[in-house]
């Protein structure tokens, strides 16, 4: 047995409610998938500097691990905003311009490239969007705002640092900071929207907000459809570790793999802090409940304390496994990515991006755990590196290196 990551701190609970056999169904296709999810693809691909994002093998750490190997979706230059994020925020807030646009102009049959030229700037100028972040998905909406022509104020909360702010900031939006958590955040950006007249483009679903979160997941999904595009079609990916803060990622792909590959589909594992493990806690009480506190992770992208509701129907019957893992861990994963430690490729990847395969570390080196999840030499796991160094100052502070330099060693 592999002694990576000896000291981790790993907690798992098998989910009870996992139904194996259920086929994608209606039910999965109202939240995400169907023609909803081509169009989104279609929208995204005609974004100026779409290309895929890259597919790394580490057949190193694999064998390390006794598993045959690892795919690393590497999101760490996703449209020059070093996360996923770019995919859902960015969407939505397309999606929302085009909603009011189609209502102001009923017998228009308005395009992507009405938006881009400012065809309808008299109608997205008026708009104001809005949403709560705790770095990427305000990053991502106010790049989206930017990019189609509206106006823009994000909230964060107590911990987001400056350098995430700033970086919200240089897309024009207005950025406020507010006390309290992320979900303390969640609630002011909704209720200024309300007293304001303004639109909340978030990334977590709730009690009568569940449109527009829809849209923000589908872009996640073209992760996932990418995924199936670039591998061949006799490779059979076997689990997928994901990530979790409110479960949007998570739900996404999921629901994408599940959509496309039926019951071919891998072993999903959530994979959360312990700090923040709202997912994990709820998947125990066999309902959404939240985790309350200060949800202090260095994952920053993670620290959610309640679950979003549409993302919970999808994992709750798709996931086999939620799993927990502690900050330090995350720390030595990332190390081990910027390093290439056991003769892989170089990645940069930030605090939130490796909780999953940490997470997988973490099962490959636990016996009961490896076993309960059917993890062997003939597995193939996929995981999502969900984002690089969004933070640059925090990410030169724990690898001694800029993402940059990593990259011009890789
Ligand atoms: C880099 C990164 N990874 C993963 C996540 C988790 O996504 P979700 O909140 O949809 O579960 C986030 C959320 O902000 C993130 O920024």
């Amino acid at each position: 047995m592999s002694n990576i990551l000896q000291n981790m701190t790993i907690h798992y609970f098998s989910n009870p409610q996992f139904r194996p056999g259920l086929a994608y169904g209606v039910d999965q296709r109202n939240i995400l998938g169907g023609q909803r999810f081509i169009d989104a693809k279609q929208t995204i691909e005609q974004w100026q500097g779409y290309s895929p994002s890259p597919l790394v093998e580490l057949p190193h750490l694999a064998r390390e691990l006794g598993i045959k190997n690892i795919l690393y979706k590497d999101e760490s230059r996703r449209f020059g905003l070093s996360s996923f994020k770019a995919l859902g925020g960015a969407y939505a807030v397309f999606r929302l311009l085009l909603r009011k646009i189609q209502y102001d102009y009923p017998q228009d049959d308005v395009s992507l490239q009405d938006l881009l030229s400012g065809k309808y700037r008299e109608v997205t100028e008026k708009i104001t969007v809005t949403c709560a972040t705790d770095g990427n998905h305000g990053r991502s909406v106010a790049w989206g705002a930017r990019t189609f022509g509206c106006k823009c104020v994000i909230y964060i909360h107590s911990t987001v640092s400056q350098g995430r702010a700033d970086a919200i900031a240089k897309y024009g939006a207005d950025v406020i900071r507010t006390q309290g958590n992320y979900d303390d955040s969640v609630r002011q950006a909704d209720h200024d929207a309300k007293q304001l007249g303004r639109f909340v483009v978030s990334d977590t679903s709730y009690e009568g907000y569940m449109d527009v979160p829809k849209d923000v997941m589908q872009g996640y999904a073209v992760m996932a459809d990418e995924v199936l595009q670039k591998i061949p079609s006799q490779q059979k990916i076997s689990h997928v570790f994901l990530q979790g803060g409110v479960g949007g990622l998570a739900a996404a792909v999921t629901a994408q793999l599940w959509e496309q590959l039926g019951d071919q589909k891998p072993i999903f594992i959530v994979v959360e802090p312990d700090q923040a493990a709202c997912l994990f806690e709820s998947a125990k009480a066999g309902q959404p409940v939240a985790v309350e506190g200060e949800l202090n992770t260095i994952m920053a992208g993670l620290a959610c304390g309640e679950v979003s509701l549409l993302a919970w129907s999808i994992l709750k019957d798709a996931v086999s496994h939620f799993l927990t893992i502690d900050d330090q861990s995350a720390v030595e994963v990332m190390k081990i990515l910027a390093t290439g430690q056991y003769g892989d490729q170089n990645i940069v990847a930030g605090e939130s991006a490796v909780a999953g395969l940490a997470g997988c570390i973490g099962a490959a080196t636990h016996p009961d755990l490896k076993k309960a999840l059917q993890l062997d030499e003939k597995s193939c796991v996929l995981v999502i590196g969900s984002e690089g160094a969004t933070d640059p100052e925090l990410y030169q502070q724990i690898i001694g290196k800029t993402a940059e330099q990593i990259w011009s060693a890789a």
